[in-house]
């Protein structure tokens, strides 16, 4: 069931900028920690890319249409649709196989078995469907890829790749996109707020430790 704003209501909805800040600063102390590319073995680059490919290739369309199945606000849906429309007609995933691909980083089943825990917790968690919750998870993934663009894109030139249309075309769409997940978000907080019991932040927590795993790849560090 969706519940509809009319458009002068739905316009004056603007998110908390605590929140907003609250997520700037989690992505901000991520891209902190990030390890310089050229300090970095060309395994561990290859071994960077090729766990973000595996997450990123197979789930992202898979998580926005969570959160555009877990919204009951109307005025969200043709945010994420936009969201989801752009990343099939211009095939993106195919776009980051390339990319993949040209930096010799495909992942193999240790790269996948590596971020196997932290992509079954966000998985089970969107498989909540809980609408505020799973759209403040996306915003948070928006801004961090955005974000995170012209690193990978170094990592990739560091393995020798000239091909970077995956990380030219995110490191400026996401932008829009991102601030169209906040639009969503406030509208959504209003027509299907979250139990007052349960954490906001409870998804881009899960999603932030599967981000960290692909930086720092924790499962070697256990083994280690
Ligand atoms: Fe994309």
């Amino acid at each position: 069931m969706t519940t509809l704003l009319t458009p002068q209501k739905a316009e004056k909805y603007q998110v908390d900028i605590s929140i907003k800040q609250s997520i700037n600063g989690m992505i901000d102390d991520l891209m902190a920690s990030l390890p310089n590319p050229n300090h970095l073995t060309s395994s561990e680059r290859r071994g960077m890319i090729a766990r973000y490919t595996a997450v990123l290739e197979g789930n992202f369309i898979y998580w926005m249409t969570a959160a555009l199945l877990s919204v009951q606000s109307e005025e969200a849906r043709p945010i994420l649709l936009d969201n989801l429309h752009e990343e099939i007609r211009d095939a993106h995933p195919a776009m980051l196989r390339r990319f993949a691909i040209a930096a010799h980083a495909f992942p193999t089943d240790t790269d996948a078995l590596a971020i196997h825990e932290d992509l079954t917790n966000v998985r089970l968690f969107l498989g909540k469907l809980s609408g505020v919750q799973s759209v403040l998870t996306m915003a948070f993934f928006e801004g961090f890829i955005q974000r995170f663009m012209g690193y990978l894109a170094d990592l990739a030139k560091a393995q020798g790749s000239t091909e970077m249309e995956y990380t030219d075309v995110h490191g400026v769409c996401d932008i829009e996109h991102t601030e169209g997940l906040f639009r969503a978000l406030a509208v959504e907080m209003e027509i299907n707020p979250l139990d007052s019991k349960q954490d906001l932040f409870e998804g881009v927590y899960l999603l932030r430790a599967l981000v960290v795993n692909i930086v720092f790849n924790r499962t070697a560090t256990r083994a280690a």
